[in-house]
């Protein structure tokens, strides 16, 4: 993960998005899942950075820089390369395992 990535990562945690938001379907769900946000061809990156400061419904007025919007995006851009969300590949085994699809 890169600097910027790993910063973003740590805004995360400390502003407690997860509360609210989920990845891989782990978290709170006042907020929808932003696994796959950014490669969301409705979405994206830039609509992602509209909604960081733009305090809507339930979600707190945050004030973030231009800088730490980036490493927002950047931290969601490793989050999105690593998988699926849903995961509507998956394969059930007869053995109970589930196969899940990485990209
Ligand atoms: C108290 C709950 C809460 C917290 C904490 C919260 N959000 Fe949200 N967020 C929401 C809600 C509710 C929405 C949906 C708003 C809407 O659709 O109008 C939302 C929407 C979003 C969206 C747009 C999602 C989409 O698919 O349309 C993004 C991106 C986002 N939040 C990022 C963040 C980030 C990053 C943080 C942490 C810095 C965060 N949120 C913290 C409640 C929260």
């Amino acid at each position: 993960m890169s600097q910027k990535a790993i910063e973003g990562e740590i805004i995360w945690q400390e502003n407690n998005c997860t509360a609210c938001h989920q990845l891989y379907g782990l978290g709170g769900y006042l907020g929808p899942d932003l696994t796959n946000i950014i490669s969301d061809p409705r979405k994206g990156p830039e609509y992602a950075k509209a909604f960081f400061n733009s305090g809507v419904k339930s979600m707190p007025l945050f004030n973030f820089s231009d800088d730490e919007k980036e490493s927002l995006v950047q931290f969601l851009e490793h989050v999105d390369r690593t998988g699926y969300y849903p995961n509507r590949n998956a394969q059930f085994g007869a053995d109970g395992w589930v196969t899940i699809e990485y990209k």
